[in-house]
């Protein structure tokens, strides 16, 4: 079906057998219901998971300036594990919640994971990190490979009431290593090997290195990936001969609803990375109901996540939502490209999977393999499609629904971030006529407003522009930062006062469509990772070499934003390609290989105000090529640096 068949169409049939959860009338009344009155419809909806103590107070939240608080289902107690594991046990022990794929299907087999056997894992696993000392409301690091090991080691904090913190098995020791610190954890849980598109990652010894920079008290568990050899220090522990000794039963503890459940570092326009917490009643919620209804899950779909745990949607759409909900969800532990281009759809084809969900920059480059790779599989198990992590060309929207759906599965195109804890904007299956490119309407409970940037006034209509601020709470927002309210404070709620700020800018289209045309900050987006240019600055800046530096992101056709850096050296040292070679490589330690610059631009001066303001506009301009468009430069200490910077520009289209 091509694209214009599909604005004209009604919503699809999306399953053969069962109806959808959510048709048109019923978005439309339940969506009224849940923003007229949030109490009955969340007291109603927070039925969806089980709690020890039930609440009796559903909503308690306030977005004043000064008086940031977001409560909800306060008085209810639950265990997020149990309600992800035990709860199923009676009705589902036998049936499979997670299949592992691994990273290469020549060396390992993939794995069926049944709740019954994840139950004792998990125990297992709870068991172990008690022995080692941890206890409610600790911090456990995990920085594991996709395997299981990785869902268990969640689950087992859940149970026992620790709080996880993952960190990305791409990140380096320095980033690993701030994190550790940055929420005072007592334990890292890691591998020895992480092996991925064919290349192994060295986590143990990256944890080590990381280690020597954190308190001396800090524990070490480690899980056998690989096998092969690694040092072993007095902080060690073996994960796997720890794990055969453990009981395999575990209370679950109780926790209280607004008691963190996670701790996800994330990068924002200022600073270091921060901990964005997440409660465990509200996010568990919010993750349930927007994994059954925006993916449409009935029992017996597979639903395969392309994400690693170590971003948000792994922590919402890879465990806690799809196992709340008692699904069978695929963890993959590979890349799209290995060992070729057809292993994403190898393995819908292997496995039957249902819903598929994955970035955009994924589906750019395998879009680039071209179309044979997919129609080597059989792919008419596939019944709805995901997207999210940055805006979905219409090319890339329409190749995805014409060679991957053969224009029979809905795509939502899914906006929300680290910060929202589960989808803010969506189409969804069986209810949204859809349009290429655009994130569409809300979820439930969700109110977007469309402000104006300077004034921060409402703006009201349709076929109109601004930033995206959402009006009232809804019960998967983040709680606090960690450690620091008042950042918080400032960074979400202090720009346009009342309102939460999402970092985003959005259209309203003439039907009341949602468009998100990307982020209004210095938050540029690499390949569906989030990333700040004032992170890669800093780490630039450290280098001995480098007197300033300064990121922006420019259009890159497969990674969406490429980094471009301006860097200006110390007196006296020599631009070259080998310097260019060794600020790359510097960059990766100091961060990981998803910050290394795309392009560095040597930079004798920077465009600064007279206050010494870099002027940022012009270099964003510059670095995508639209240097006519250039505005205003009067204002510049030496408007000559300008010229030099147009003449030397890396980036020509
Ligand atoms: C962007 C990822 C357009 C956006 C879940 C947001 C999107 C940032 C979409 C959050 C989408 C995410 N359409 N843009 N469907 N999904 N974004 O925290 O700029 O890693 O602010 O969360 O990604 O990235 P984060």
């Amino acid at each position: 079906m091509m694209t214009e068949d599909l604005l004209a169409a009604e919503p699809s049939p999306v399953h053969e057998r069962q109806a959808p959860h959510v048709d048109a009338p019923t978005y439309a009344r339940m969506y009224r219901q849940s923003v007229t009155d949030p109490e009955a419809f969340w007291g109603q909806e927070g039925k969806r998971i089980d709690w020890i103590r039930p609440y009796t107070r559903v909503k308690n939240t306030s977005f004043e300036p000064g008086n940031v608080d977001i409560r909800w289902f306060e008085d209810g107690t639950l265990n997020v594990s149990a309600n992800c594991i035990d709860r199923h046990l009676e009705t589902r022990g036998d049936q499979v919640a997670i299949i592992w794929e691994p990273d290469d299907p020549e060396k390992d087999a993939a794995q069926h994971i049944t709740y019954r056997e994840l139950h004792r894992n998990v125990c297992k696993m709870a068991n172990v990190l008690k022995g080692l000392g941890v206890e409610k409301g600790d911090r456990v690091v995990i920085y594991l490979p996709m395997i299981p090991e990785a869902a268990y080691a969640m689950l087992a904090c859940a149970r026992i009431g620790a709080i996880h913190s993952i960190v990305f098995a791409g990140f380096s020791p320095d980033a690993l290593g701030a994190r550790i610190n940055g929420c005072g954890a007592k334990l890292v849980i890691t591998a020895d090997y992480a092996p991925r598109g064919g290349r192994e990652t060295k986590l143990k010894s990256n944890t080590d290195t990381a280690l020597l920079h954190c308190d001396d008290h800090v524990q070490c568990l480690v899980v056998k990936r690989t096998g092969a050899q690694t040092t072993w220090t007095a902080q060690d522990h073996d994960c796997n001969a720890l794990m055969a000794e453990a009981s395999a039963e575990c209370p679950a503890e109780e926790i209280g609803a607004e008691d963190p459940l996670f701790i996800l570092y994330t990068s924002g326009s200022t600073g270091q990375p921060k901990g964005v917490v997440h409660s465990s009643g509200g996010y568990l919620v919010y993750a349930a109901m927007t994994h059954q209804i925006t993916f449409d899950y009935h029992d017996g779909d597979i639903y395969w996540c392309t994400a690693d745990v170590g971003w948000v949607t792994g922590h919402s759409y890879i465990v806690y939502g799809p196992l709340a909900n008692g699904g069978t969800t695929v963890m993959f532990e590979g890349v799209p490209t290995y060992p070729d281009a057809g292993r994403f759809w190898e393995v819908c084809d292997k496995h039957k999977v249902t819903q598929f969900y994955t970035a955009p920059t994924a589906i750019r480059a395998l879009m680039g393999a071209g179309k044979e790779w997919v129609e080597k599989y059989d792919l008419s198990s596939l019944r709805i499609l995901g997207s999210v992590g940055e805006p979905i060309n219409p090319e890339a929207w329409n190749w995805y629904n014409d060679v991957v759906g053969k224009g029979r599965c809905p795509i939502v195109d899914t906006f929300w971030q680290t910060e929202t804890g589960g989808h803010m904007l969506t189409p969804l299956p069986g209810a949204t006529k859809l349009k290429p490119g655009a994130a569409q309407q809300p979820f439930f409970g969700v109110q977007p407003v469309v402000l104006e940037p300077t004034s921060g006034e409402v703006i009201e209509g349709n076929g109109v522009e601004g930033v995206l601020c959402i009006k009232d709470s809804w019960p998967g927002q983040m709680r606090t930062v960690w450690g620091d309210h008042e950042r918080f404070e400032k960074t979400y709620f202090s720009d346009y006062k009342g309102y939460y700020f999402s970092g985003d800018g959005c259209r309203r289209d003439e039907d009341g469509d949602y468009w998100i045309t990307g982020r209004v900050d210095d938050v540029i987006n690499v390949s569906g990772h989030r990333m700040g240019t004032a992170e890669v600055e800093s780490a630039l800046v450290a280098h001995e070499k480098v007197a300033e530096a300064a990121v922006v992101g420019y259009p890159h056709e497969i990674k969406g934003q490429g980094i471009y850096a301006y860097v200006t050296l110390m007196d006296g040292e020599e631009p070259s390609d080998a310097l260019r070679k060794e600020l790359e490589v510097w960059v990766r330690s100091e961060i990981g290989p998803i910050a290394k610059p795309d392009l560095i631009q040597w930079a004798p001066g920077l465009p600064k105000t007279r206050s010494g303001k870099i002027m940022r506009r012009i270099l964003r301009k510059i670095a995508e090529d639209d240097f006519g468009a250039l505005g205003d430069t009067s204002t510049l200490a030496d408007p000559s640096v300008v010229d030099d910077l147009i003449a030397n520009r890396m980036n020509r289209a």
